[in-house]
């Protein structure tokens, strides 16, 4: 069915806040997946994780990148782009599971918060860890669930009193290991990858491969498809945007490059476009949002002026966020 353009208020909102900017982390991401599985004979990923001939061991993904950097939005669009992977929230009987780690999250607790998404009551608070991951690996099996997405995974390594580091490295080793492994994505801030290092042996490691989630530097490619989305977006929602303000290099110079986050502002700003009823996007509306969030500054990247003065400037006086 072809796409109506959004006409009112709440319908433009609506569809900004669900439209996904493909900015090119999605590739890199879809292709480092579709590694994890076997492929069919017209070289087509299938949902079957592919397992080593003589262990049976499977492996293991960890996308990298600081917060806000857009991490989680390119695993749900995964989720959603990827035909084989259904996740079980969307379809009965689904392959896939994402589970995003409460900051709380303790090693036992995780195990628990995995077997309940699979309607299994929960755990004795005697049941120790090790049972607990048992149970899971189970639950997994039984439930046909052979893709595990664990988003924010990095909580489960806090270090602090009862909190166990290298038994939360065993808990992920063995989803890799036992005779129902899965197909294993973690996903988190950089120190994720510091703490599996921790395991002297490095063996947790080596089954995982490694997808960061870069910056996006002024001029590059992803700039240019930054920009693309968000004269695309604009467009939609009957916004204008002047190529002589230079909006999306303010966006990604405003937010460090950090992908995520500039999507998030310059569709705040384009949110905000659409509310106050304006035919054109606003430097302004852009300054007003950055400060809400960033507090009062000196000068801000949507400064008015021209815009290669408006970065000299900056950088002269040691902007930072
Ligand atoms: N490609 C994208 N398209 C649309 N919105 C995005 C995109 N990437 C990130 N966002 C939005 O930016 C914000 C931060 O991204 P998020 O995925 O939560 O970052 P992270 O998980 O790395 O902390 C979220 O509000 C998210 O919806
Ligand atoms: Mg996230």
């Amino acid at each position: 069915m072809p796409e109506t353009d959004p006409t009112t208020i709440s319908e433009k909102h609506k569809w900004l806040k669900h439209r996904y900017w493909k900015l090119g982390h999605d590739g890199v991401f879809e292709e480092a997946l579709a590694e994890l599985y076997e492929v069919d004979d017209d070289g087509q990923m299938t949902a079957e994780p592919q397992r080593d001939p003589l262990t049976g061991e499977t492996r293991g993904l960890m996308l990298l990148g600081e917060s806000g950097s857009g991490k989680s939005a390119v695993l749900k669009r995964a989720l959603k782009a990827v035909p084989v992977l259904t996740d079980v929230k969307e379809v009965e009987g689904g392959n896939t599971l994402y589970i995003e780690v409460p900051p709380e999250a303790t090693i036992k607790s995780l195990a628990e918060h995995i077997v309940e998404k699979t309607d299994y009551p929960g755990f004795d608070a005697r049941v120790g860890a090790a049972e607990r991951w048992e149970v899971a690996r189970h639950r997994l099996k039984l439930t046909g669930i052979t893709t595990l997405i664990i988003d924010e995974c990095h909580h489960i390594f806090r270090p602090g009193a009862g909190r166990d580091i290298l038994g939360a490295i065993q808990a992920l080793k063995h989803m890799l290991q036992s005779d129902h492994a899965v197909a294993l994505v973690i996903c988190g801030v950089p120190a994720l990858r510091e703490a599996i290092l921790k395991e002297e042996t490095g063996e947790t490691y080596r089954r995982f491969d490694e997808c960061h989630m870069t910056r996006t530097l002024q001029g590059s490619h992803g700039a240019q498809l930054f920009e693309r989305c968000l004269l695309n977006s604009a467009r939609k929602v009957g916004i204008e945007v002047d190529a002589n303000e230079n909006f999306a290099e303010r966006f990604l110079f405003a937010e460090l490059g950090q992908t995520g986050r500039a999507v998030r502002l310059a569709k705040d700003t384009l949110r905000r476009a659409v509310t106050k009823k304006r035919s054109r996007l606003s430097l302004a509306d852009a300054e007003w949002l950055f400060i809400k969030s960033n507090g009062r500054k000196e000068m801000t990247p949507f400064h008015p002026g021209d815009w290669v003065t408006v970065q000299a400037e900056l950088n002269a006086m040691g902007w930072v966020r």
